[in-house]
């Protein structure tokens, strides 16, 4: 395959892109909401051509070539043995995380239930709880060395009798944390010591920025904690076709899975067929396009970090995965961080909605040319305060 150029820009103007029209008419960069600016790869435009081509789009299932290819991914990448029928195809991870939460709360009917989330996070996991009325126990993260971990400690302290169950992100959302075999054990320790199930989002699982790291899902470390967990994942953020809605659940428990089928029954719709064509070309053709972008955005991962860490009062820690940087803004001392960088050109995530008003995050899975005028205005910015001017 040939190189893929990722600084060629694609003009994503009139496009009814959520991220780009949020600020049609201003002069406002996006670099907020978590879709990157690269076209698919060509393998997936063909694949998707071919299926318009055909002219008919009736009510479809996923093939069974193209549950097979999961069974084979999971295989070959983590070396967890899955059975297809442990596959439930879902719209989208957000919806996923959602019928978690009612699956789980039905399964304890009788008490008030909590479930226990990370802090910091991505502010939809909180959401599916209050949507599904279970209570939240914020569970903080600790900084073990430069990375952001959630705390083992605080975990086990905040299980109570009504907890059933930890909705967890692996890579984290927002600090791009990969978790290791041994710390992912820790959390499989507690949670089987206390009878806990696990929905675990692992959408940024293909975007792991730093080479000596692996991505294991929790579900893959033993059959116990297989039979606890609803793994979600999806080729969305790795190949940017979030728009197409196509993702899955790998749930081994088959009564886990009923309760999950039956939350989604009748008000979840089936995937999109485009969605179908596209996962299958992205997880059986793509496997170089998908090297290259992660190297490109891995490129923009440091030098994003080393120009955010040259700007007086800014401070971005190495992430392990995904295009996301979590940016600690508490020095510059602003009263409202992502309006401040808002007013000056740069349309950030507000890191007050995954918890925490000292961050705020920003999306790098764009252009070099466009990282670099984004980090210019936040130079700027920050420079012209520092002056009083
Ligand atoms: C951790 C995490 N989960 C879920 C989603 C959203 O997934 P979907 O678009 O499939 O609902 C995102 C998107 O940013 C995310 O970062």
């Amino acid at each position: 395959m040939s190189k893929v150029d990722f600084n060629q820009p694609v003009n994503r103007h009139n496009t009814s892109s959520v991220k780009w029209e949020r600020y049609t008419d201003q002069s406002v960069l996006p670099m907020w909401i978590a879709d990157t600016d690269f076209k698919a790869p060509d393998a997936i435009l063909k694949a998707l051509t071919q299926r318009i081509e055909h002219g008919v789009f009736g009510y479809t299932n996923a093939s069974d070539e193209l549950n097979q290819t999961i069974v084979e991914r999971m295989q070959r990448l983590y070396d967890w043995q899955i059975n297809s029928e442990w596959i439930v195809w879902i719209p989208g991870l957000v919806c996923g995380l959602n019928i978690s939460c009612r699956a789980l709360s039905a399964l304890s009917p009788e008490i008030d239930s909590n479930v226990l989330i990370p802090d910091p996070i991505y502010p939809y996991f909180n959401s599916a709880a209050k949507y599904s009325n279970v209570a939240v126990n914020k569970i903080p993260m600790s900084l073990q060395g430069e990375r952001w971990v959630v705390d083992f400690e605080a975990l086990e302290a905040s299980i109570t009798p009504e907890t059933i169950a930890l909705l967890f992100c692996n890579p984290h959302n927002p600090a791009g944390t990969v978790y290791t075999v041994d710390e992912l054990q820790k959390i499989s320790d507690i949670l089987l010591r206390h009878n806990l199930y696990i929905c675990s989002d692992e959408i940024h699982c293909d975007l792991l920025l730093d080479k000596n790291v692996v991505h294991t899902p929790l579900a893959s470390l033993n059959t116990e904690i297989g039979q606890q967990c609803i793994t979600l994942m999806a080729p969305s953020k790795s190949f940017n076709i979030a728009g197409l809605g196509c993702s899955f659940a790998i749930i081994a428990n088959k009564d886990l899975r009923h309760k999950f089928q039956g939350a989604a029954a009748g008000i979840v719709p089936s995937v999109n067929l485009l969605g179908y064509s596209a996962t299958l070309a992205a997880y059986t053709q793509c496997d170089t396009w998908l090297e290259q972008k992660t190297a490109y955005i891995s490129a923009n991962h440091d030098y994003l970090m080393q120009e955010i860490n040259a700007i007086p009062g800014l401070k971005m820690l190495p992430h392990q995965a995904t295009f996301l940087a979590w940016i600690d803004v508490s020095a510059a001392k602003l009263d409202n961080p992502a309006a401040f960088f808002e007013q000056a050109g740069v349309g950030l995530s507000p890191g007050s909605e995954f918890g925490d008003n000292n961050y705020v995050r920003m999306n790098f899975g764009c252009t070099k040319e466009l990282l670099v005028e984004a980090v210019t205005r936040m130079r700027n910015a920050i420079t012209k305060q520092l002056q009083g001017l």
